[in-house]
């Protein structure tokens, strides 16, 4: 039994206020809850996706992967034991935080902290409404996106990633950002959507490399490109992907890490075959630099 769906992540940012007209204002996440040290966000019928938490790093805080039951759970932390991950299960505080009936944590070979639940919450009686009029965010089955970090040692990351939480490689990209500069990017699958993690030996300052969104329709993309285009935080134009064919464009955050906020991409399904690609993109995804 491996883990199912990313259901949460976290993020430790020094400016909640700037993240919260971010998420609602830019992504069309609506708030459900805030302080003056966290934020969090809806993106469909459940309780929250997003959170954001005062702390210096800006950078990625948490992930919460999904299973479906208590026996999902308890799989899934004797898969992490049999391979010799120390594993906490979390008590009555942290699971009412999260909103979830079952909840263990571990460290990544990095030291990035992995959540896993079963049970989180959901609001069918408070309809989820963009603020922005976002149509609606692709969820469900497919957990609520994917993201993508910057590790030290990719050989590690695959055999933690695939081996102890039961990832699937889906395909990798030789990507040549620039003349001098070569990187292979690894993508993951844990269900339908073609990657859920990917990581890569990247050179950027910070552990999140970007986190994505995928949107129900095209026009929910080119609205918020616009809104990116209008203070010139586009970081990469719009393209579309080899991989996951998603059609996107990349955003700065205000914690420096980039947005990916895309449509259309296509699902892995059985029979699925292990590919590598040359190029990151069909079409599109230049660089600008933000103002
Ligand atoms: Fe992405």
């Amino acid at each position: 039994m491996s883990i199912q769906r990313l259901g949460y992540m976290g993020f430790e940012v020094a400016d909640v206020p700037a993240w919260r007209s971010f998420m609602t204002g830019k992504l069309g996440a609506m708030e459900s809850s805030s302080s003056e040290t966290e934020a969090k966000f809806r993106l469909d019928s459940r309780a929250w996706r997003l959170s954001v938490s005062k702390g210096h790093t800006d950078d990625y805080l948490f992930a919460g992967y999904e299973v479906d039951s208590e026996k999902g759970l308890q799989a899934v932390k004797e898969s992490l034991e049999a391979r010799g991950v120390a594993v906490k299960v979390e008590g009555p505080e942290l699971t009412a935080k999260r909103g979830v009936l079952g909840l263990i944590s571990c460290a990544d070979p990095f030291g990035n902290r992995v959540e896993v639940y079963y049970g989180g919450t959901e609001l069918f009686e408070q309809p989820f409404a963009s603020p922005a009029g976002v149509s609606g965010f692709q969820t469900g089955d497919q957990g609520i996106g994917h993201y993508v970090l910057n590790v030290e040692d990719v050989d590690a990351a695959l055999a933690f990633y695939t081996g102890a939480l039961g990832f699937q490689l889906a395909d990798i990209i030789d990507w040549k950002i620039n003349e001098d500069l070569k990187v292979t990017v690894y993508f993951l699958y844990c269900n339908g959507r073609h990657h859920t993690f990917a990581f890569g030996k990247l050179p950027v300052p910070k552990k999140l490399h970007h986190f994505m969104l995928q949107a129900k329709e095209m026009d929910d993309v080119g609205l918020a490109y616009d809104k990116f285009d209008a203070d010139r935080s586009i970081v990469m134009t719009l393209g579309r992907h080899t991989n996951d064919h998603m059609v996107s464009f990349y955003g700065a955050t205000p914690s420096g890490f980039a947005v990916e906020y895309g449509w259309g991409a296509r699902d892995v399904s059985a029979g699925w075959s292990v590919v590598r690609y040359d190029r990151i993109s069909i079409w599109g995804h230049k660089f600008q630099a933000p103002a």
